[in-house]
Formats: C-alpha cells, structure tokens, sequence
C-alpha cells in the first residue's frame, strides 16, 4: 500500500499527504509585488491536490533578486496581494509556504526567457551584487561587494522582518533558501566564503549567518514551520559536502528547524553533477538517517511509483517536485489514480474523475 498520499505531522502543520510543490521563480512581478500570475500559478496547484505549496525565492530586499521580476517582502505594501493568495491556497485545502532569498553574487540578472547575463551595476536593470567575498560566480560576471559586519547584521534583520511579513501574510510554512549558491549557501561554503572574521574559515564560523538568521527568523514566528532548504553538496572538490549538511542539520533542528529541504549544487561554474532520476534522494535519506530531521528530496522525481517508493520505503518524509507540477498542475489527483488510491477531488471537478 503507497504512503504517498498519508498526512504527516510537521510541527503545528498537518500536510494531508506527501506532494508538495517546489519553490519556482517565476520572473513576473514588478518591484517584488505579486499579481494575478502568481494568484492563479500558485492556486492550481491547491486545486491539484498538493499537500503544501511553496512560493518561489522571495527577496528580502531589492538587491537579494535574481531579476527585477523577483517576488520581494521587503515593504509592508507587499502583503496584501499575497494575503489573497494564501488564502486562496487554504480555502482549497493546501498549505501556502514561502521561500525567503537574498541570492547575493547571483543577483542582478536577465529574465531567463530573454538571457542568461548579469547586469553590470550601472545598467538601469542591473545593481551592485555583495557577497561574503569578492569573487565572482562565472568568469566574466561583475565582482560583488564584500559584506562588511554592519551589512551583514542588517541583512539578518531584514529576513526578520520579511518573516514578520509572510507570518502576516499568512503562510504557514517559512522556507530558508541556503541553497544553490545563493547568498546563505556562499557563506557556508570554503569556496565563496574566504572571510578571515567571525562569518569565515571554520565550519562553526561558516555557518553563523544561517544559525543567526534562524534565531532571528525564529523570534517572528507563532505557529509557522520553520524549513531550510540546503544544497548537500557543491559537486566540487574543497567545497561544502555531506558530512558539512549533516552537521548543520542537527544544529538546525536543535535551533527548532521542522524539515530539511535537500537540493544540491549551484555554487561553483565548475560543478561536476551526476544527473538522473531521483539523484538528490541519497543526501536527504543521509540526513534522515544521521539526524533527528524530518528531510524532503527533490529533483527528477516524476513519476507515481518513484514519489511512493521514496515515501514507502521512507527515504525522506516528503516528496517537492517542480517542474512536473508546471507540466500538470494535478499531479497529485493524477498520481492518486495511478497508484489506485482513492483521495477527493475539488466537488467543482469531480466529474472529470
Ligand atoms: C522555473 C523554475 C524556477 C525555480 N525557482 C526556484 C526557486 O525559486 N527556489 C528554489 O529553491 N529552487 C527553484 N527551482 C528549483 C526547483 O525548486 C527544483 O529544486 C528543481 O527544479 C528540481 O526539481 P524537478 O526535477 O522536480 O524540477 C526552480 C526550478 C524551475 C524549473
């Protein structure tokens, strides 16, 4: 019999079964506010039965964007729309979750759809990037500022107050993006992070901006979930690993961290993946068998057999996918179906089942 679609319990959370939808940029907003797109976008998926939904990589403040198409949550002005989404998501019985994100050197960037090139800080689209160090992601991208201590104090207060914000807005799920080389994961990783201060060198000083983010995050939260999604590896030599996640791991959840949302790479150009289905799952089955963590996997996972193989075999506690879910934003009815497992449909479309 699938687990797949069996609730579990994460925190105050009570997600009706394993599916849950991965956080995916979408490149249509305005100055960080949200609109219809991302009203509608995020909706279908409640409508398709996904036990969570995670908003994509919201800023907490301007420069943190990949693009000026960025969702942001750094002015109170932001929260009304999104209210209107999160409501939508709870009245369609799923879970609104959020995705907070400064993506540091990586900023300042094209909509992928028109290219792949960083602005450099005087092009009125583009901005000055800051980073731990000044090193830059690719060889010809501009070279970020390096964060001094007042910076980086700063930017931790502002993911307390982009907190503050989504817990108004009223998600219940507040995700941490420290992964795929974005600002958090260039700290933690000896690659991007050449600081000789207290945010460099060891592993404890490495992580600091994560764990002081988390306390300051913590403080905003009531009932919310509190995830991080990590990158497990840098798939380069001297770089972040597994042994590295599964240390933060534990750290993270003694800090109250519900879930680890386990993604790999993204920090160095020179990144050698292994590719293939499921590729990701062997890190977060580590994580879960090596700590007290609830972990989610993610990455090539598409069919009905594979999600309920992971969560039968209980190989990690929840099954993100993304780029499926834009393919069929009813996956979850649809894998249901395949796997003969009776789940209710939304009463409006219940002749289609
Ligand atoms: C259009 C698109 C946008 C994405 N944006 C984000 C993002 O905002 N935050 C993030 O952590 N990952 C992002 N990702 C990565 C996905 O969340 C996911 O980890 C990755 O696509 C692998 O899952 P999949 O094989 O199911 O697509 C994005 C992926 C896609 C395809």
């Amino acid at each position: 019999m699938s687990q797949l679609f069996s609730s579990i319990s994460i925190g105050n959370l009570q997600l009706k079964n394993r599916l849950v939808v991965s956080p995916m940029c979408q490149y249509s907003s305005i100055n960080g506010f949200a609109n219809n797109w991302h009203l509608v976008h995020l909706g279908q998926f409640a409508i398709g039965g996904a036990a969570a939904v995670i908003q994509e990589a919201t800023a907490v403040c301007p420069e943190g964007r990949i693009s000026d198409g960025d969702l942001g949550l750094w002015d109170d002005r932001h929260i009304e729309k999104l209210k209107e989404i999160t409501e939508f998501i709870k009245e369609n019985g799923s879970i609104p979750g959020i995705q907070l994100a400064h993506v540091g050197r990586k900023a300042s960037g094209n909509k992928p759809w028109i290219g792949r090139n960083q602005f450099s800080p005087s092009d009125p689209q583009g901005w000055q990037t800051f980073a731990p160090s000044a090193i830059a992601f690719h060889t010809g991208d501009y070279i970020p500022q390096e964060l001094n201590i007042v910076a980086i104090e700063r930017l931790i207060e502002q993911f307390g107050e982009a907190t503050k914000r989504a817990v108004e807005a009223g998600y219940e799920i507040i995700e941490l993006h420290a992964a795929h080389g974005y600002l958090i994961h260039q700290f933690l990783s000896p690659l991007s992070n050449l600081r000789t201060d207290a945010f460099g060198g060891t592993f404890e000083n490495r992580i600091r901006f994560l764990v002081e983010i988390v306390k300051r995050v913590k403080q905003e939260i009531t009932s919310q979930s509190l995830w991080v999604r990590i990158s497990a590896t840098d798939w380069a030599d001297g770089g972040w690993d597994l042994q590295q996640s599964i240390a933060l791991s534990e750290l993270l959840y003694e800090l109250g961290v519900e879930l680890i949302d386990v993604s790999s790479g993204g920090l160095v150009s020179y990144q050698k993946i292994d590719v293939g289905p499921a590729y990701q799952l062997p890190f977060a089955t580590a994580i879960k068998e090596n700590t007290k963590n609830k972990v989610a996997t993610v990455g090539l996972i598409k069919t009905a057999t594979q999600a309920s193989d992971i969560i039968t075999q209980q190989q990690a506690d929840l099954v993100l996918v993304a780029r499926s879910f834009l393919d069929d934003p009813h996956l979850p009815l649809h894998f249901a179906k395949e796997l003969s497992v009776d789940i209710p449909w939304p009463k409006q479309y219940e002749r289609a089942k």
